[in-house]
């Protein structure tokens, strides 16, 4: 049987076009990986939230004791806790236990650790966790007085 030449000139352009086929699916295989790990966080974080409104919101959502009581002690724009950035978690697990002032302590029958681990890191989340702030309105432009 001959070869037909024309195939066999297509030969190198065949492993070219499957050493780019390798590269791109170990590319996706990459951004799958890394888009899974986004998502994790995000459910990490969503959990999160959703504990820390159950656990704590009573006092620490807008109208709660905490936060009136933060907002007298460190400002408006310290008492409502999941919008602060200056939290840690460690701060954040070691309040819950001890309490502070008008807080109670919380036990780890009210809060187990798997629990306040989750918010914990919910409030110190990271900015990219956080809601993209609402756009602004574009600046006034000339000729729109
Ligand atoms: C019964 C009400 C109540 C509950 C429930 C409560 N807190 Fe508090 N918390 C307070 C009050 C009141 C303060 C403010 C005390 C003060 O004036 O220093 C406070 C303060 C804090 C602070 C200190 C903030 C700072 O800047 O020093 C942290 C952190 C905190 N709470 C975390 C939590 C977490 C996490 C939970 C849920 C597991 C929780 N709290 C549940 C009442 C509560």
């Amino acid at each position: 049987m001959i070869l037909n030449p024309h195939v066999r000139s297509l030969a190198p352009y065949t492993s070219f076009a499957l050493l780019m086929a390798a590269i791109i699916a170990v590319g996706l295989g990459h951004s799958r990986a890394d888009q899974s790990k986004d998502s994790a966080g995000a459910r990490k974080y969503e959990e999160g939230g959703n504990l820390f409104r159950a656990r704590c919101g009573y006092c620490h959502l807008a109208g709660g004791t905490g936060t009136i009581m933060l907002a007298r002690r460190l400002g408006k724009d310290r008492a409502l806790l999941a919008e602060r950035t200056d939290l840690t978690v460690d701060y954040v697990r070691k309040i819950t236990r001890t309490g502070i002032n008008g807080m109670p302590p919380h036990t780890r029958i009210e809060v187990p650790d798997s629990e306040l681990d989750l918010i914990a890191a919910y409030i110190a989340r990271p900015a990219a966790a956080r809601a993209a702030p609402a756009p602004q309105p574009p600046p006034p432009g000339p000729g729109h007085e």
